[in-house]
């Protein structure tokens, strides 16, 4: 039994062994019937375990998490093919033999925690992996970029994706006006919306799905030099969507498709596995790549510039025992890394470092969530923090600060061990400003359309005219109708056609070319900041 193993199962309490009790302890002579006074009189409020059952259920729900609400988990192993310590000194992406434990949850965003599996939407894949070193979490999503720029904009994109406030409708993710209003405000937005156009936003399965961490990181190695990486889960399974059709017609029959989907494969011993790839760019190679900038998650950075590099193995192999205990509180924060991987100045990441923790004190009510047995590290945890709700430890001594000479823990000496924060240099004025490297919203919209089939174009076309068919405002229609003009005039075109709005006029400089509606957009926005 792996720790792992062993942590998970400390808690575990199977509902067939023996007699009913209360929370105390005590056995349950008769839970059909509340203690009354006479058969036909009141009931009587020193009923103990009346008092105790109904509390209980009471008290059931905790706050469903701000997004990727809908999810689903499962327990497996990571295994790295070769050490990889030219790169990092992560442990468990140098030693081949370790096998670390890993959590993975599969999510939708926008809909709440009872929604369908199938709605055209972005997914998450958020790995935690229990390394000996402590948790990494990569939490990442199955498109490879990302709506916004700025960590800042989250709230907005998320106010206008969810329902509207008014009457919480609709619960479908993009089909209102208030998500088109935002994204054609907001046109750095638009190459990941022709993602969520295109069939990957209707996984046919999780285990057909591929994984991207979205921002670049970095790794650090041994000698202290830095690698910038990014990373990609790339299904052994091959990735496979639904077809719209058949994505709505799931969502009415079987709201739980890919859920049960992944469950009956690990049941049944078809472990689903994906290999991780790394795409890694030496820190003098960071400004190489015209018109990306590596720090902007709306960008990827093809495939044909910097390949991605094969580096292990990930297998799904077991279901939680209790949804709640293990998917439900499971506890992903972008923050978590191991000495050898560390954070880039990507303004998006920058952002989630601050939201994930701070959601989570909200969602379980304090700090001590870390020691539920689905996000305890495997690696000793020994510090001086105390106290707080829900405290399970019993820490035991005198000495809990530093520096102490009676008996507590001292800080790892710098070095391999320890974490490390890469010296990166920074200097620069203090300002709220968008980097001129960051400008260019359309080329790589473009980029990806032109990398479609024509049955592919079909369905995003389609798409397009079906989210855009629910929108009410026609100034909306028309502003979007300007924006796939500079993506692509044919797109536009037949876009355009089945939305009621006039054809445009071709585009002569796709990227920088001003249109009427955009403008006025504009002139609105600015007087309105
Ligand atoms: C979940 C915030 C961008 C992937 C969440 C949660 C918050 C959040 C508050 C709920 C966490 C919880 O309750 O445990 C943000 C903010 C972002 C951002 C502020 C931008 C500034 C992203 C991006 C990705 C992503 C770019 C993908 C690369 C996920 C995933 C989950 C999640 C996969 C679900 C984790 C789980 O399964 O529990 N995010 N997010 N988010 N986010 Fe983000």
């Amino acid at each position: 039994m792996t720790t792992k193993d062993r942590q998970l199962s400390v808690n575990r309490r199977p509902f067939n062994e023996g007699v009913l009790t209360t929370d105390q302890g005590i056995p349950v002579q008769d839970t059909d019937n509340s203690l009354r006074a006479g058969a036909r009189g009141p009931s009587l409020l020193e009923d103990f375990h009346l008092r105790e059952k109904i509390m209980r259920f009471d008290h059931e729900r905790i706050p469903e998490r701000v997004v990727h609400a809908r999810g689903t988990g499962a327990h497996g192993v990571f295994k790295v093919y070769e050490p990889l310590d030219e790169y990092t000194t992560a442990d468990f992406l140098t030693d081949p033999d370790a096998e670390t434990p890993v959590f993975v949850r599969f999510s939708t965003v926008q809909g709440s925690r009872g929604s369908s599996d199938t709605p055209r939407d972005v997914r998450g894949f958020a790995t935690k992996f229990y390394t000996r070193q402590g948790n990494f979490d990569l939490v990442g999503n199955n498109m490879p970029v990302f709506f916004i720029q700025d960590g800042i904009k989250f709230p907005d994109l998320v106010h206008a994706l969810k329902p509207e406030p008014q009457n919480e409708m609709p619960q479908a993710a993009s089909a209102h006006d208030s998500f088109w209003d935002f994204v054609t405000l907001q046109p750095e937005t638009m190459h990941h919306v022709i993602w969520l156009m295109s069939d990957r936003a209707i996984p046919r399965s999780f285990r057909m799905m591929q994984g991207f961490g979205v921002h670049t990181f970095r790794l650090v190695n041994g000698q202290g030099r830095s690698t910038f990486v990014k990373f990609h889960w790339t299904p052994v399974l091959g990735t496979h969507s639904l077809v719209w059709d058949e994505a709505q017609k799931i969502a009415g029959k079987d709201p739980d498709y890919n859920r049960r989907d992944l469950w009956e494969a690990i049941n049944s011993g078809q472990f689903p596995s994906w290999e991780l790839g790394l795409q890694l760019i030496p820190e003098n190679r960071a400004f190489e790549f015209e018109d990306i900038d590596i720090l902007d998650p709306t960008k990827i950075i093809p495939e044909e510039l910097v390949p991605v590099t094969p580096v292990g193995r990930l297998t799904l192999n077991r279901n939680p025992d209790n949804f709640f205990a293990e998917t439900e509180q499971v506890a992903f924060c972008v923050g978590n890394v191991v000495p050898g991987i560390d954070f880039t100045d990507d303004p998006l990441l920058q952002a989630r470092l601050f939201s994930y923790l701070d959601t989570q004190l909200n969602r379980f009510g304090g700090a001590n969530f870390f020691q539920l047995p689905i996000n305890r590290a495997i690696a000793p945890i020994r510090n001086h923090q105390q106290d707080g709700f829900q405290q399970h430890e019993v820490p035991v001594g005198r000495a809990n600060y530093f520096p102490n000479s009676l008996g507590g823990d001292q800080p790892t000496p710098a070095g391999p061990a320890g974490f490390v924060h890469y010296p990166e240099h920074v200097d620069g004025p203090k300002e709220r400003k968008r980097s001129e490297t960051f400008a260019d919203h359309y080329s790589q919209a473009t980029l990806f359309w032109n990398s479609m089939s024509s049955w592919e174009k079909e369905h995003i076309i389609a798409a397009y005219r079906f989210e855009l068919g629910k929108v009410e405002s026609m100034p909306i229609r028309v502003r979007l109708v300007e924006h796939l003009n500079r993506v692509d005039h044919d797109l536009a075109i037949a876009v355009a056609l089945g939305i009621g709005v006039e054809e445009p006029v071709k585009s002569i400089d796709n990227h920088g070319r001003s249109s009427p509606a955009l403008s006025q957009a504009n002139s609105q926005r600015e007087s309105v900041l």
